[in-house]
């Protein structure tokens, strides 16, 4: 298959061909002041450390402070974050922080904070800096790192949904993965899932809460997907439904039956679903 070439200036892809994990750098100044920063040109560079590397502008605080203080942490985002996460540059330093909303908490291997809200953090010291320009990879020897152990509950499968990673694509297009597949099986391994047909029926303050209560299955990295459908065909009374991860019928069950538009009496169905892609 002939393909065409395409201008090597990352600013000008359109699609991005190099996708990268949205983190939260967290630092200090030399004065311990915090300060939180979106990052997506992050990898890890070396088993042996382990060492991480992000890239980062020369005139970003992140920088100034971890040439400063030789520490920072990465904060994994999940994809519950986002909105947040995208909106933090908008403004700086302590002003940032306090608009954003993030719960800072005591790192236990340097003085940058983790932010709580994130499932992983990576606590780093300064290894390099390697510069381009006004631009700079900065390496981390990785020194502690933590985890919310539901993320380690559960499949595989399970694990990826709940940790959910997020992926700079282009602007405010992220990616994110909710899908962790084994080579050779087109089945998500081990990911048991339950559809849930709830009504037709409910409209006003229960639909509101319907959707509140799908957000926050979304956040716990509970719900694959969701929508509505109208079982009567078009014009008809819409219905809902939705896709959950769940170890059994009953824990689906159970899920259901707190469903906003099911307190409000509201019928429901329960099939078991097999995730093939
Ligand atoms: C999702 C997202 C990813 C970003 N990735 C990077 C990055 O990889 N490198 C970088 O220098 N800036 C990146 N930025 C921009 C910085 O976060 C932004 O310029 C911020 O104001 C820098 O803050 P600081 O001066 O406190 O470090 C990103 C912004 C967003 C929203």
């Amino acid at each position: 298959m002939g393909k065409v070439p395409f201008n090597p200036d990352k600013a000008t892809w359109h699609p991005s061909v190099l996708p990268g994990q949205v983190v939260l750098v967290s630092t200090v100044d030399g004065s311990g002041q915090a300060n939180v920063a979106p990052k997506s040109w992050v990898t890890m560079a070396a088993f042996e450390g382990p060492i991480v590397a992000f890239g980062c502008t020369r005139a970003h605080r992140t920088l100034r402070n971890v040439e400063e203080t030789g520490e920072f942490v990465m904060n994994v985002v999940s994809e519950p974050m986002v909105d947040r996460v995208w909106a933090l540059p908008r403004h700086h330093g302590a002003e940032r922080l306090r608009r954003s909303g993030f719960t800072l908490g005591p790192a236990r291997r340097v003085r940058p904070p983790l932010v709580d809200e994130c499932p992983a953090h990576l606590e780093c010291q300064l290894d390099d800096v390697k510069w381009y320009g006004a631009e700079a990879f900065v390496f981390g020897r990785i020194v502690a790192a933590e985890i919310d152990p539901d993320c380690l509950a559960g499949s595989s499968a399970q694990q990826y949904l709940r940790l959910r990673p997020v992926f700079f694509l282009e602007g405010s297009t992220y990616g994110s993965l909710d899908a962790a597949k084994r080579i050779g099986r087109a089945r998500p391994g081990g990911q048991r899932c339950f559809v849930v047909e709830v009504g037709p029926g409910g409209a006003g303050s229960a639909a509101v809460e319907h959707a509140a209560f799908l957000q926050r299955l979304r956040g716990a990295g509970l719900l694959l997907a969701a929508g509505t459908y109208a079982p009567g065909g078009d014009g008809h009374s819409p219905a809902a439904m939705y896709v959950v991860a769940a170890a059994t019928a009953e824990a689906a069950a159970t899920l259901a039956r707190e469903d906003p538009l099911v307190r409000a009496g509201a019928a429901f169905t329960l099939h078991t679903w097999t995730r093939t892609f």
